[in-house]
Protein backbone atom coordinates (compact mmCIF):
# COMPACT_ATOMS: atom_id res chain seq x y z
CA UNK A 1 0.00 0.00 0.00
CA UNK A 2 1.23 3.79 -0.88
CA UNK A 3 2.38 5.90 1.69
CA UNK A 4 -0.38 8.78 1.66
CA UNK A 5 0.59 12.61 1.70
CA UNK A 6 -3.04 13.00 3.01
CA UNK A 7 -5.54 11.14 4.63
CA UNK A 8 -9.25 12.73 5.33
CA UNK A 9 -11.52 10.61 7.90
CA UNK A 10 -15.25 11.53 6.73
CA UNK A 11 -16.30 12.26 3.28
CA UNK A 12 -19.25 14.99 4.74
CA UNK A 13 -18.69 18.00 2.93
CA UNK A 14 -15.56 19.33 4.69
CA UNK A 15 -13.84 16.24 3.76
CA UNK A 16 -14.72 15.00 0.63
CA UNK A 17 -13.62 18.91 -0.63
CA UNK A 18 -11.15 18.85 0.88
CA UNK A 19 -9.60 15.58 -0.84
CA UNK A 20 -10.29 16.94 -3.86
CA UNK A 21 -8.52 19.81 -3.55
CA UNK A 22 -5.73 18.25 -2.15
CA UNK A 23 -5.76 16.05 -5.55
CA UNK A 24 -5.41 18.85 -7.50
CA UNK A 25 -2.67 19.99 -6.15
CA UNK A 26 -1.22 16.93 -6.76
CA UNK A 27 -1.33 15.02 -3.48
CA UNK A 28 -1.50 11.43 -3.18
CA UNK A 29 -5.00 11.26 -1.10
CA UNK A 30 -7.27 8.44 0.73
CA UNK A 31 -10.92 8.93 2.56
CA UNK A 32 -12.00 7.15 5.34
CA UNK A 33 -15.64 6.69 5.59
CA UNK A 34 -17.59 4.78 7.99
CA UNK A 35 -21.32 4.99 6.08
CA UNK A 36 -22.26 2.75 3.06
CA UNK A 37 -22.81 6.42 1.07
CA UNK A 38 -20.48 9.45 1.08
CA UNK A 39 -21.52 12.86 1.83
CA UNK A 40 -21.48 12.69 5.19
CA UNK A 41 -24.87 14.26 6.96
CA UNK A 42 -25.31 17.07 4.72
CA UNK A 43 -25.47 15.13 1.58
CA UNK A 44 -27.58 11.77 3.64
CA UNK A 45 -29.50 13.27 5.78
CA UNK A 46 -29.21 16.68 6.57
CA UNK A 47 -29.20 19.89 3.77
CA UNK A 48 -29.95 17.70 0.54
CA UNK A 49 -32.98 16.16 1.72
CA UNK A 50 -34.30 18.46 3.84
CA UNK A 51 -34.22 21.07 1.07
CA UNK A 52 -36.07 18.54 -1.42
CA UNK A 53 -38.93 18.12 1.21
CA UNK A 54 -38.98 21.95 1.68
CA UNK A 55 -39.06 22.45 -1.85
CA UNK A 56 -41.67 19.97 -2.70
CA UNK A 57 -43.86 20.67 0.43
CA UNK A 58 -44.06 24.60 -0.56
CA UNK A 59 -45.02 23.50 -3.98
CA UNK A 60 -48.32 22.05 -2.63
CA UNK A 61 -49.12 24.14 -0.19
CA UNK A 62 -48.79 26.71 -2.75
CA UNK A 63 -50.82 24.41 -5.24
CA UNK A 64 -53.66 24.00 -2.58
CA UNK A 65 -53.87 27.80 -1.74
CA UNK A 66 -52.28 29.85 -3.78
CA UNK A 67 -52.35 28.80 -7.54
CA UNK A 68 -56.09 29.72 -8.07
CA UNK A 69 -55.59 33.04 -7.61
CA UNK A 70 -53.34 33.20 -10.00
CA UNK A 71 -55.61 31.53 -12.41
CA UNK A 72 -54.31 28.10 -12.20
CA UNK A 73 -57.13 25.86 -11.57
CA UNK A 74 -56.44 22.62 -10.26
CA UNK A 75 -58.85 20.18 -8.80
CA UNK A 76 -57.75 19.62 -4.97
CA UNK A 77 -54.46 18.77 -4.71
CA UNK A 78 -53.51 15.57 -2.86
CA UNK A 79 -50.29 14.43 -1.01
CA UNK A 80 -48.49 11.48 -2.15
CA UNK A 81 -45.85 11.16 0.33
CA UNK A 82 -44.06 8.45 -0.84
CA UNK A 83 -43.87 9.68 -4.01
CA UNK A 84 -43.00 12.57 -2.46
CA UNK A 85 -39.98 10.50 -0.67
CA UNK A 86 -38.86 8.88 -3.37
CA UNK A 87 -38.54 12.22 -4.99
CA UNK A 88 -36.32 13.45 -1.66
CA UNK A 89 -34.52 9.94 -1.73
CA UNK A 90 -33.57 9.77 -5.48
CA UNK A 91 -32.24 13.73 -5.30
CA UNK A 92 -30.38 12.23 -2.24
CA UNK A 93 -28.99 9.26 -4.45
CA UNK A 94 -27.96 11.82 -7.39
CA UNK A 95 -25.70 13.32 -5.24
CA UNK A 96 -24.17 11.07 -2.91
CA UNK A 97 -23.15 9.12 -6.38
CA UNK A 98 -21.99 12.76 -7.63
CA UNK A 99 -19.36 12.43 -5.08
CA UNK A 100 -18.36 9.15 -5.51
CA UNK A 101 -17.49 10.03 -9.32
CA UNK A 102 -16.04 12.96 -8.26
CA UNK A 103 -13.17 10.90 -5.97
CA UNK A 104 -12.60 8.30 -8.36
CA UNK A 105 -12.43 11.24 -11.34
CA UNK A 106 -9.96 12.57 -8.78
CA UNK A 107 -7.72 9.58 -8.11
CA UNK A 108 -8.34 9.32 -4.61
CA UNK A 109 -8.57 6.29 -2.82
CA UNK A 110 -12.12 5.34 -0.60
CA UNK A 111 -11.48 2.95 2.60
CA UNK A 112 -15.24 2.09 3.88
CA UNK A 113 -15.07 1.53 7.50
CA UNK A 114 -14.55 3.21 10.52
CA UNK A 115 -11.12 5.02 11.12
CA UNK A 116 -9.37 5.56 14.37
CA UNK A 117 -6.01 6.79 14.16
CA UNK A 118 -3.60 4.66 15.95
CA UNK A 119 -0.45 6.79 16.00
CA UNK A 120 0.44 10.02 14.07
CA UNK A 121 0.82 9.00 9.99
CA UNK A 122 -1.13 5.72 10.97
CA UNK A 123 -5.02 5.48 10.28
CA UNK A 124 -6.63 1.74 11.37
CA UNK A 125 -9.57 1.20 9.33
CA UNK A 126 -12.37 -1.52 10.50
CA UNK A 127 -14.70 -2.59 7.95
CA UNK A 128 -18.51 -3.86 8.34
CA UNK A 129 -16.75 -7.79 8.43
CA UNK A 130 -14.62 -6.84 10.98
CA UNK A 131 -11.74 -6.83 9.09
CA UNK A 132 -8.84 -4.30 9.67
CA UNK A 133 -6.27 -2.31 7.14
CA UNK A 134 -3.93 -0.06 8.24
CA UNK A 135 -3.07 3.32 6.21
CA UNK A 136 0.54 4.77 6.45
CA UNK A 137 -0.01 8.91 5.65
CA UNK A 138 1.98 11.70 6.30
CA UNK A 139 -0.68 14.22 6.84
CA UNK A 140 -4.60 13.66 8.64
CA UNK A 141 -7.37 15.78 8.50
CA UNK A 142 -10.40 14.85 11.28
CA UNK A 143 -13.90 15.63 9.11
CA UNK A 144 -15.80 13.69 11.22
CA UNK A 145 -18.42 16.31 11.22
CA UNK A 146 -21.42 16.25 14.12
CA UNK A 147 -24.25 14.29 15.72
CA UNK A 148 -27.57 15.01 17.47
CA UNK A 149 -27.75 16.86 20.30
CA UNK A 150 -29.69 14.48 22.99
CA UNK A 151 -32.29 15.75 26.01
CA UNK A 152 -31.27 13.85 28.94
CA UNK A 153 -33.83 11.08 29.91
CA UNK A 154 -35.67 11.10 26.54
CA UNK A 155 -34.56 8.09 24.04
CA UNK A 156 -34.73 8.76 20.38
CA UNK A 157 -36.63 5.89 18.98
CA UNK A 158 -36.67 7.68 14.89
CA UNK A 159 -40.20 6.62 14.49
CA UNK A 160 -42.11 8.64 16.93
CA UNK A 161 -39.73 10.45 19.85
CA UNK A 162 -37.28 11.13 16.61
CA UNK A 163 -34.37 13.46 15.52
CA UNK A 164 -33.93 15.46 11.99
CA UNK A 165 -32.95 12.11 10.91
CA UNK A 166 -36.35 10.41 11.45
CA UNK A 167 -38.22 13.60 10.60
CA UNK A 168 -36.98 13.28 7.03
CA UNK A 169 -38.76 9.88 6.41
CA UNK A 170 -41.79 9.90 8.54
CA UNK A 171 -44.69 7.31 7.13
CA UNK A 172 -47.04 9.53 7.42
CA UNK A 173 -48.13 13.23 8.69
CA UNK A 174 -48.05 13.33 12.02
CA UNK A 175 -51.81 14.88 13.28
CA UNK A 176 -50.23 16.97 16.24
CA UNK A 177 -46.01 17.57 15.45
CA UNK A 178 -44.44 18.77 18.82
CA UNK A 179 -40.81 20.53 18.07
CA UNK A 180 -38.04 21.06 21.10
CA UNK A 181 -36.07 23.99 19.59
CA UNK A 182 -36.98 26.70 17.60
CA UNK A 183 -33.68 26.94 15.88
CA UNK A 184 -32.86 26.05 12.22
CA UNK A 185 -34.03 22.08 12.40
CA UNK A 186 -37.16 22.58 14.21
CA UNK A 187 -38.61 25.68 12.27
CA UNK A 188 -37.56 24.31 8.74
CA UNK A 189 -38.55 20.59 9.29
CA UNK A 190 -41.77 21.52 11.62
CA UNK A 191 -42.32 24.04 8.55
CA UNK A 192 -42.42 21.03 6.49
CA UNK A 193 -44.78 18.44 8.40
CA UNK A 194 -47.45 21.81 9.06
CA UNK A 195 -47.61 22.18 5.33
CA UNK A 196 -47.99 18.18 4.82
CA UNK A 197 -50.63 19.14 7.40
CA UNK A 198 -49.34 18.23 10.79
CA UNK A 199 -50.62 20.77 13.64
CA UNK A 200 -47.02 21.82 15.06
CA UNK A 201 -45.94 23.37 18.38
CA UNK A 202 -42.39 24.07 18.90
CA UNK A 203 -41.19 24.39 22.81
CA UNK A 204 -38.11 26.53 23.05
CA UNK A 205 -35.72 27.33 26.34
CA UNK A 206 -35.49 30.88 25.58
CA UNK A 207 -38.16 33.94 25.19
CA UNK A 208 -37.28 34.07 21.36
CA UNK A 209 -36.10 31.64 18.34
CA UNK A 210 -33.89 31.37 16.57
CA UNK A 211 -30.86 32.67 19.20
CA UNK A 212 -28.30 34.09 17.53
CA UNK A 213 -30.24 35.38 14.79
CA UNK A 214 -30.42 39.56 14.44
CA UNK A 215 -33.57 40.19 16.61
CA UNK A 216 -36.01 42.41 14.53
CA UNK A 217 -35.71 39.10 11.90
CA UNK A 218 -36.38 36.53 14.15
CA UNK A 219 -39.33 38.52 15.96
CA UNK A 220 -40.96 39.13 12.17
CA UNK A 221 -40.35 35.87 11.10
CA UNK A 222 -42.38 33.80 14.23
CA UNK A 223 -44.92 36.34 13.35
CA UNK A 224 -44.97 34.93 10.02
CA UNK A 225 -44.49 31.39 10.90
CA UNK A 226 -47.61 32.07 13.42
CA UNK A 227 -49.68 33.20 10.37
CA UNK A 228 -48.87 30.20 8.81
CA UNK A 229 -49.87 27.83 12.04
CA UNK A 230 -47.28 26.81 13.56
CA UNK A 231 -47.74 27.89 17.73
CA UNK A 232 -45.16 28.42 19.62
CA UNK A 233 -44.38 28.08 23.73
CA UNK A 234 -40.72 29.85 24.49
CA UNK A 235 -39.17 30.59 27.60
CA UNK A 236 -40.23 26.51 28.52
CA UNK A 237 -38.86 23.30 28.54
CA UNK A 238 -39.45 19.71 27.82
CA UNK A 239 -38.94 17.77 31.16
CA UNK A 240 -40.23 14.09 29.91
CA UNK A 241 -41.67 12.38 26.89
CA UNK A 242 -44.03 9.46 28.37
CA UNK A 243 -44.45 7.23 25.47
CA UNK A 244 -45.95 4.49 27.02
CA UNK A 245 -49.28 5.16 25.67
CA UNK A 246 -50.57 5.92 21.76
CA UNK A 247 -49.87 9.51 22.38
CA UNK A 248 -47.05 11.11 23.24
CA UNK A 249 -47.14 13.14 26.58
CA UNK A 250 -44.53 15.56 27.23
CA UNK A 251 -43.86 17.78 29.81
CA UNK A 252 -43.41 21.06 29.71
CA UNK A 253 -42.44 23.36 32.22
CA UNK A 254 -41.40 27.11 32.48
CA UNK A 255 -38.14 27.91 31.85
CA UNK A 256 -37.96 29.99 35.58
CA UNK A 257 -39.65 26.72 36.95
CA UNK A 258 -43.18 26.30 37.87
CA UNK A 259 -45.97 23.97 37.40
CA UNK A 260 -45.78 22.03 34.55
CA UNK A 261 -47.98 21.37 31.63
CA UNK A 262 -49.16 18.34 29.52
CA UNK A 263 -48.63 18.69 25.78
CA UNK A 264 -50.16 15.88 23.13
CA UNK A 265 -48.16 15.04 20.33
CA UNK A 266 -48.21 11.88 17.76
CA UNK A 267 -44.74 12.34 17.09
CA UNK A 268 -41.86 14.58 18.90
CA UNK A 269 -38.93 16.08 17.22
CA UNK A 270 -35.89 16.38 19.04
CA UNK A 271 -34.01 19.51 17.60
CA UNK A 272 -31.83 21.48 20.37
CA UNK A 273 -28.69 21.42 18.97
CA UNK A 274 -25.56 18.65 17.45
CA UNK A 275 -22.76 18.50 19.17
CA UNK A 276 -19.14 16.97 17.90
CA UNK A 277 -18.29 13.53 16.69
CA UNK A 278 -14.91 12.12 17.66
CA UNK A 279 -16.24 8.45 18.64
CA UNK A 280 -13.77 5.73 18.41
CA UNK A 281 -11.30 8.21 16.73
CA UNK A 282 -8.86 7.14 19.41
CA UNK A 283 -8.39 10.98 20.27
CA UNK A 284 -7.46 10.37 24.05
CA UNK A 285 -4.93 8.47 23.67
CA UNK A 286 -3.41 10.30 21.25
CA UNK A 287 -3.20 13.65 23.16
CA UNK A 288 -5.51 15.47 20.51
CA UNK A 289 -6.62 18.86 22.55
CA UNK A 290 -10.10 18.75 22.99
CA UNK A 291 -12.40 21.55 24.03
CA UNK A 292 -16.47 20.69 24.21
CA UNK A 293 -16.10 17.76 22.35
CA UNK A 294 -14.35 19.84 19.06
CA UNK A 295 -10.99 19.67 18.47
CA UNK A 296 -8.63 22.37 19.14
CA UNK A 297 -6.99 23.77 15.96
CA UNK A 298 -5.13 26.62 15.35
CA UNK A 299 -5.37 29.45 12.47
CA UNK A 300 -4.11 26.67 10.59
CA UNK A 301 -6.71 24.32 10.86
CA UNK A 302 -3.59 21.74 12.90
CA UNK A 303 -4.45 20.69 16.51
CA UNK A 304 -1.63 19.84 18.79
CA UNK A 305 -0.35 16.64 17.74
CA UNK A 306 2.36 17.24 14.50
CA UNK A 307 0.63 15.94 11.14
CA UNK A 308 -2.98 15.63 12.33
CA UNK A 309 -5.28 18.92 11.52
CA UNK A 310 -9.00 19.03 11.90
CA UNK A 311 -12.14 21.16 9.86
CA UNK A 312 -16.21 21.39 9.63
CA UNK A 313 -18.61 20.50 12.46
CA UNK A 314 -16.09 18.85 14.25
CA UNK A 315 -13.94 21.73 15.46
CA UNK A 316 -14.98 25.56 16.52
CA UNK A 317 -17.59 28.24 14.49
CA UNK A 318 -20.71 27.57 12.30
CA UNK A 319 -22.10 23.99 12.31
CA UNK A 320 -22.53 24.91 8.39
CA UNK A 321 -21.82 22.94 5.08
CA UNK A 322 -20.35 25.51 3.55
CA UNK A 323 -18.05 26.53 6.63
CA UNK A 324 -16.95 23.40 6.56
CA UNK A 325 -16.20 22.95 2.78
CA UNK A 326 -13.98 26.43 2.65
CA UNK A 327 -12.19 24.65 5.68
CA UNK A 328 -11.24 21.81 3.39
CA UNK A 329 -10.33 23.76 0.85
CA UNK A 330 -8.43 25.67 3.02
CA UNK A 331 -6.48 22.86 5.31
CA UNK A 332 -5.60 20.80 1.70
CA UNK A 333 -3.99 24.23 0.11
CA UNK A 334 -2.01 24.90 3.69
CA UNK A 335 -0.95 20.64 3.84
CA UNK A 336 0.20 20.97 0.16
CA UNK A 337 2.63 24.34 1.10
CA UNK A 338 0.04 27.11 0.08
CA UNK A 339 -1.20 30.10 2.32
CA UNK A 340 -4.75 29.99 2.75
CA UNK A 341 -7.58 31.06 4.78
CA UNK A 342 -11.26 31.07 5.94
CA UNK A 343 -12.64 34.45 6.77
CA UNK A 344 -15.33 34.09 9.01
CA UNK A 345 -16.27 37.48 9.62
CA UNK A 346 -18.54 36.68 5.90
CA UNK A 347 -20.08 33.28 6.34
CA UNK A 348 -23.76 33.78 5.06
CA UNK A 349 -26.66 31.84 7.19
CA UNK A 350 -29.72 30.95 5.46
CA UNK A 351 -33.25 29.30 6.58
CA UNK A 352 -35.02 27.62 3.92
CA UNK A 353 -38.07 28.07 4.70
CA UNK A 354 -40.78 30.71 3.15
CA UNK A 355 -40.18 33.15 3.28
CA UNK A 356 -36.06 32.28 3.38
CA UNK A 357 -34.07 34.45 6.52
CA UNK A 358 -30.31 34.73 5.44
CA UNK A 359 -28.07 36.89 6.79
CA UNK A 360 -23.86 37.43 6.99
CA UNK A 361 -21.75 39.79 9.37
CA UNK A 362 -22.74 41.20 12.38
CA UNK A 363 -26.66 41.33 14.32
CA UNK A 364 -27.72 44.80 15.30
CA UNK A 365 -27.13 43.46 19.03
CA UNK A 366 -23.77 42.52 18.34
CA UNK A 367 -22.62 45.85 17.42
CA UNK A 368 -24.00 47.67 20.02
CA UNK A 369 -22.63 45.43 22.15
CA UNK A 370 -19.42 45.77 21.05
CA UNK A 371 -20.09 49.98 21.00
CA UNK A 372 -19.58 50.45 17.03
CA UNK A 373 -21.51 53.54 16.04
CA UNK A 374 -22.97 52.31 12.33
CA UNK A 375 -26.11 53.22 10.23
CA UNK A 376 -29.35 51.06 9.16
CA UNK A 377 -31.16 50.97 5.55
CA UNK A 378 -33.84 48.89 5.67
CA UNK A 379 -36.36 48.34 2.33
CA UNK A 380 -39.41 46.17 2.72
CA UNK A 381 -40.20 43.85 0.04
CA UNK A 382 -43.98 45.72 0.06
CA UNK A 383 -41.78 48.24 -1.79
CA UNK A 384 -40.58 45.97 -4.60
CA UNK A 385 -42.04 45.70 -7.69
CA UNK A 386 -41.48 41.83 -8.27
CA UNK A 387 -42.40 41.19 -4.71
CA UNK A 388 -45.76 42.90 -5.26
CA UNK A 389 -46.97 41.44 -8.79
CA UNK A 390 -45.35 37.63 -7.27
CA UNK A 391 -47.58 38.63 -4.26
CA UNK A 392 -44.58 37.47 -1.95
CA UNK A 393 -43.98 40.51 0.25
CA UNK A 394 -43.37 39.77 3.59
CA UNK A 395 -40.00 40.66 4.82
CA UNK A 396 -37.02 43.19 4.30
CA UNK A 397 -34.01 43.58 3.60
CA UNK A 398 -31.70 45.47 6.64
CA UNK A 399 -27.56 46.60 5.49
CA UNK A 400 -25.69 47.90 8.73
CA UNK A 401 -22.98 50.07 8.05
CA UNK A 402 -20.18 51.91 9.67
CA UNK A 403 -20.97 54.84 10.58
CA UNK A 404 -18.38 56.44 9.93
CA UNK A 405 -16.40 54.59 6.82
CA UNK A 406 -20.20 53.14 5.55
CA UNK A 407 -18.30 49.81 5.44
CA UNK A 408 -20.91 47.34 5.36
CA UNK A 409 -20.95 45.24 8.53
CA UNK A 410 -23.90 42.98 8.62
CA UNK A 411 -26.65 42.25 6.20
CA UNK A 412 -30.28 40.08 7.10
CA UNK A 413 -32.83 39.30 4.88
CA UNK A 414 -36.10 37.64 5.41
CA UNK A 415 -37.94 37.38 2.11
CA UNK A 416 -38.44 34.74 -0.72
CA UNK A 417 -35.19 33.74 -2.17
CA UNK A 418 -32.85 35.61 0.99
CA UNK A 419 -31.00 32.72 0.32
CA UNK A 420 -29.73 34.00 -3.09
CA UNK A 421 -29.93 37.37 -2.10
CA UNK A 422 -27.56 37.01 0.59
CA UNK A 423 -24.39 36.15 -1.81
CA UNK A 424 -24.11 39.45 -3.36
CA UNK A 425 -23.76 40.95 0.43
CA UNK A 426 -21.46 38.37 1.32
CA UNK A 427 -19.35 39.17 -1.65
CA UNK A 428 -19.45 42.74 -0.72
CA UNK A 429 -18.32 42.26 2.77
CA UNK A 430 -15.30 39.73 1.28
CA UNK A 431 -14.29 42.73 -0.72
CA UNK A 432 -14.20 45.31 2.31
CA UNK A 433 -17.54 47.19 0.39
CA UNK A 434 -19.38 49.98 1.62
CA UNK A 435 -22.98 50.11 1.29
CA UNK A 436 -22.40 53.27 -1.22
CA UNK A 437 -20.62 50.29 -3.19
CA UNK A 438 -24.52 47.84 -3.32
CA UNK A 439 -26.12 51.19 -3.96
CA UNK A 440 -24.14 52.01 -7.01
CA UNK A 441 -24.02 48.38 -8.66
CA UNK A 442 -26.99 48.08 -11.11
CA UNK A 443 -29.27 45.87 -10.69
CA UNK A 444 -31.25 44.32 -13.00
CA UNK A 445 -35.10 45.25 -13.06
CA UNK A 446 -37.79 43.80 -11.91
CA UNK A 447 -35.93 41.49 -9.47
CA UNK A 448 -35.80 41.04 -5.79
CA UNK A 449 -32.78 41.74 -5.48
CA UNK A 450 -33.40 45.54 -5.94
CA UNK A 451 -34.58 45.91 -2.67
CA UNK A 452 -31.00 45.16 -1.23
CA UNK A 453 -29.78 48.15 -3.59
CA UNK A 454 -32.80 50.39 -2.01
CA UNK A 455 -31.54 49.24 1.45
CA UNK A 456 -28.15 50.32 0.64
CA UNK A 457 -29.43 53.72 -0.20
CA UNK A 458 -31.53 53.74 2.97
CA UNK A 459 -28.41 53.62 4.64
CA UNK A 460 -27.78 57.33 3.22
CA UNK A 461 -31.58 58.06 3.70
CA UNK A 462 -32.33 58.19 -0.59
CA UNK A 463 -33.78 54.99 -1.29
CA UNK A 464 -36.17 55.76 -3.92
CA UNK A 465 -39.24 53.81 -3.53
CA UNK A 466 -39.92 54.34 -0.47
P1 LIG B 1 -20.45 15.63 8.21
O1 LIG B 1 -21.24 16.04 7.04
O2 LIG B 1 -21.17 15.30 9.46
O3 LIG B 1 -19.62 14.36 7.74
C1 LIG B 1 -18.83 13.61 8.61
C2 LIG B 1 -18.57 12.25 7.99
O4 LIG B 1 -17.59 11.58 8.74
C3 LIG B 1 -19.78 11.33 7.96
O5 LIG B 1 -19.96 10.82 6.66
C4 LIG B 1 -19.43 10.23 8.95
O6 LIG B 1 -19.99 8.98 8.62
C5 LIG B 1 -17.93 10.21 8.84
N1 LIG B 1 -17.22 9.67 10.01
C6 LIG B 1 -17.36 10.05 11.31
N2 LIG B 1 -16.50 9.36 12.10
C7 LIG B 1 -15.82 8.52 11.27
C8 LIG B 1 -14.80 7.56 11.49
N3 LIG B 1 -14.27 7.34 12.69
N4 LIG B 1 -14.35 6.86 10.42
C9 LIG B 1 -14.85 7.08 9.17
N5 LIG B 1 -15.81 7.99 8.92
C10 LIG B 1 -16.28 8.71 9.95
N6 LIG B 1 -25.81 23.14 6.63
C11 LIG B 1 -25.90 24.07 5.66
O7 LIG B 1 -24.93 24.78 5.41
N7 LIG B 1 -27.06 24.24 4.95
C12 LIG B 1 -28.16 23.50 5.20
O8 LIG B 1 -29.18 23.68 4.54
C13 LIG B 1 -28.10 22.52 6.21
N8 LIG B 1 -29.17 21.75 6.49
C14 LIG B 1 -29.07 20.79 7.45
C15 LIG B 1 -30.21 20.04 7.74
C16 LIG B 1 -30.16 19.06 8.71
C17 LIG B 1 -31.38 18.24 9.01
C18 LIG B 1 -28.94 18.83 9.42
C19 LIG B 1 -28.85 17.75 10.46
C20 LIG B 1 -27.80 19.59 9.15
C21 LIG B 1 -27.88 20.58 8.17
N9 LIG B 1 -26.78 21.39 7.88
C22 LIG B 1 -26.88 22.36 6.92
C23 LIG B 1 -25.49 21.23 8.58
C24 LIG B 1 -24.51 20.42 7.71
O9 LIG B 1 -25.08 19.18 7.41
C25 LIG B 1 -23.19 20.25 8.43
O10 LIG B 1 -22.68 21.50 8.84
C26 LIG B 1 -22.16 19.58 7.52
O11 LIG B 1 -22.61 18.32 7.09
C27 LIG B 1 -20.82 19.42 8.24
O12 LIG B 1 -19.91 18.82 7.37
P2 LIG B 1 -18.69 17.96 7.90
O13 LIG B 1 -17.94 17.55 6.68
O14 LIG B 1 -17.98 18.69 8.96
O15 LIG B 1 -19.34 16.68 8.62
P1 LIG C 1 -29.87 25.16 16.79
O1 LIG C 1 -28.69 25.40 17.64
O2 LIG C 1 -30.07 25.94 15.56
O3 LIG C 1 -31.20 25.37 17.66
C1 LIG C 1 -31.47 24.67 18.82
C2 LIG C 1 -32.54 25.40 19.59
O4 LIG C 1 -32.96 24.58 20.65
C3 LIG C 1 -32.08 26.71 20.19
O5 LIG C 1 -33.03 27.70 19.91
C4 LIG C 1 -31.98 26.40 21.67
O6 LIG C 1 -32.21 27.53 22.49
C5 LIG C 1 -33.08 25.37 21.83
N1 LIG C 1 -32.94 24.47 22.96
C6 LIG C 1 -31.81 23.92 23.46
N2 LIG C 1 -32.11 23.11 24.51
C7 LIG C 1 -33.45 23.13 24.64
C8 LIG C 1 -34.38 22.47 25.51
N3 LIG C 1 -33.95 21.62 26.44
N4 LIG C 1 -35.69 22.74 25.37
C9 LIG C 1 -36.14 23.61 24.41
N5 LIG C 1 -35.30 24.24 23.56
C10 LIG C 1 -33.99 24.00 23.66
O7 LIG C 1 -29.84 23.59 16.50
P2 LIG C 1 -30.63 22.71 15.46
O8 LIG C 1 -31.83 23.39 14.97
O9 LIG C 1 -30.76 21.38 16.10
O10 LIG C 1 -29.59 22.59 14.27
C11 LIG C 1 -28.28 22.02 14.48
C12 LIG C 1 -27.28 22.60 13.54
O11 LIG C 1 -27.53 22.20 12.21
C13 LIG C 1 -27.27 24.10 13.59
O12 LIG C 1 -26.02 24.49 14.15
C14 LIG C 1 -27.35 24.56 12.18
O13 LIG C 1 -26.28 25.39 11.86
C15 LIG C 1 -27.29 23.28 11.34
N6 LIG C 1 -28.38 23.37 10.36
C16 LIG C 1 -28.29 24.32 9.39
C17 LIG C 1 -29.32 24.48 8.49
C18 LIG C 1 -29.23 25.56 7.49
O14 LIG C 1 -28.15 26.11 7.30
N7 LIG C 1 -30.31 25.89 6.78
C19 LIG C 1 -30.51 23.64 8.51
C20 LIG C 1 -30.51 22.70 9.61
C21 LIG C 1 -29.46 22.57 10.46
Amino acid sequence: MPIYDLTVIGTGPGGYVCAIRAAQLGLKVAVVEKDKTFGGTCLNVGCIPSKALLHASHLFEEACHDFAGMGIKVSSPKLDLPAMMKFKDEGVAGNVNGVAFLLKKNKIDAFIGRGKIVAPGKIEVTGADGKTQTIETRNIVIATGSDVARLKGIKIDEKRIVSSTGALSLEAAPRKLLVVGAGVIGLELGSVWRRLGSEVTVVEFLDRILPGMDAEVARQFQRILGKQGITFKLSSKVMAIDSSGKILKASVEPAAGGAAETIEADVALIAIGRVPYTDGLGLDALGVKTERGRVVTDAHFKSNVDGIYAIGDVIAGPMLAHKAEDEGIAVAEIIAGQASHVNYDAIPNVIYTFPEVASVGKTEEELKAAGVAYTTGKFPFTANGRAKVNRTTDGFVKILADAKTDRVLGVHIIGADAGTMITEATIAMEFGGAAEDIARTCHPHPTLSEAVKEAALAVAKRAIHM
